[in-house]
């Protein structure tokens, strides 16, 4: 397998335990195993009397149903539990596409989302967002015109790692519409689903709309649970999913015990976390709004409507990377420069899903008001 460096997991990897002050974070507040053990009376005798044994292979049928829970058209038998969202994305590119194969993009993306069909051999053409009036674009019209007799797949991502970007409830419907029209497969990563800023506009998951689907879920985002490595695909496609859980065999073949039993518990109470981590959001996002309008000629950005990334440009001619290797040398915060997306415009990410979100900015405020 040939296939080019996972450009923000190498940098990530470089400074993410080293620098003190992440203010580029993708992931929302976490907690701790005893956090999630005092939600419920004796979780914390069967969880220290759980054995280590091997799990099942699709997941343990307690967190499937857990997990289709927050599905409407999808049951249990419709999940299948992974390594994270990344062994999910890896797995459902493998056996959907071959050489030769079309892709389509939303862009700029988590780089598997991109990287993995072209190391198998695809052609993957770029769905670009575009940024506008300030709020982030995507054009139906340039879909259309991407799409070719030999598109197997449109990836996309709602809300959107690092713009903040949400699908209107009928361009969502439109794409379901236009892919089932051409017989594309649709690859949905909702991993950041559940922290729609206005949680009315909340999509419905793109696995409950279409048998030509699957939707990838996470424990790492919304509910900051990231160390637990526990993810998802749902799909009702069952010649999909046979092939799926086949491929598995051949990556992690089940999941860690331990962290299936927490991330049920964290699941059955997931209002009650992501409650707290949405109010988290509003907070750091009325900051937010007043630290981009007082720095107006330094940074701009388009507001983001979900998630807990934003995508901020520098109004200014030094490189993205000069610039975020400067912030993170003076004042030890870290920002992610655009160019670990691949985007040439001097955009960078910021991460607000934390509650130390407001002081570690207010150390990026010092830096600007030093650059006057
Ligand atoms: C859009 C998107 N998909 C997938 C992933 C991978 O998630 P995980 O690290 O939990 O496997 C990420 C992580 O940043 C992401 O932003």
């Amino acid at each position: 397998m040939d296939i080019r460096d996972f450009r923000l997991e190498r940098y990530m990897a470089q400074h993410e335990f080293s620098a003190p002050f992440l203010l580029c974070s993708s992931d929302c507040e976490t907690l701790s195993i005893q956090d999630l053990l005092t939600f419920e009376d004796q979780s914390y005798e069967n969880f220290l009397n759980l054995k280590l044994g091997y799990t099942e292979a699709p997941g343990s049928p307690e967190l499937r149903e857990e997990i289709s829970a927050w599905y409407n058209a999808i049951d249990s038998n419709d999940v299948i539990v992974t390594s994270g969202a990344e062994e999910t994305i890896f797995i459902a590119m493998h056996v959907l596409l071959r050489s030769g194969d079309h892709v389509i993009v939303q862009m700029p993306a988590y780089q598997s989302l991109h990287e993995i069909p072209k190391s198998i051999g695809c052609h993957v053409s770029p769905w670009h967002m575009v940024e506008k009036n300030g709020a982030w674009h995507l054009d139906l019209e340039i879909l259309h015109d991407l799409i070719t007799p030999n598109t197997k797949v449109l990836v996309i991502n709602s809300p959107h790692n690092p713009t903040g970007y949400q699908f209107s409830a009928s361009d969502w419907a439109e794409i379901e519409k236009i892919c089932s029209d051409h017989s594309i497969f649709i690859i949905s990563d909702e991993v950041y689903r559940g922290i729609e800023h206005n949680p009315d506009t909340a999509l419905n998951p793109m696995a409950d709309m279409s048998e030509s689907a699957l939707s990838i879920g996470v424990m790492s985002k919304s509910l900051g649970l990231a160390g637990l490595r526990i993810g998802w695909v749902a799909s009702q496609n069952e010649e999909f999913r046979k092939k799926f859980q086949a491929f598995k065999d051949y990556t992690t073949i089940c999941n860690s015990g331990p962290s299936e039993y927490l991330a049920r518990l964290a699941l059955k109470y997931k209002d009650q976390i992501i409650k707290n981590n949405l109010s988290i959001i509003h907070e750091n996002m009325d900051i937010l709004h007043t630290f981009f309008k007082s720095y107006a000629d330094q940074v701009t950005w388009s507001a983001p409507i979900a998630g807990s990334t934003a995508f901020p440009r520098l109004v200014s001619d030094t490189p993205v990377e000069t610039f975020c290797d400067k912030v993170r040398k003076d004042t030890g915060v870290l920002l992610l420069p655009g160019t670990v997306f691949h985007v040439e415009t001097p955009h960078f990410r910021l991460g607000y899903g934390r509650k130390n979100m407001p002081d570690i900015l207010g150390r990026f405020e010092q830096y600007l008001q030093s650059r006057i």
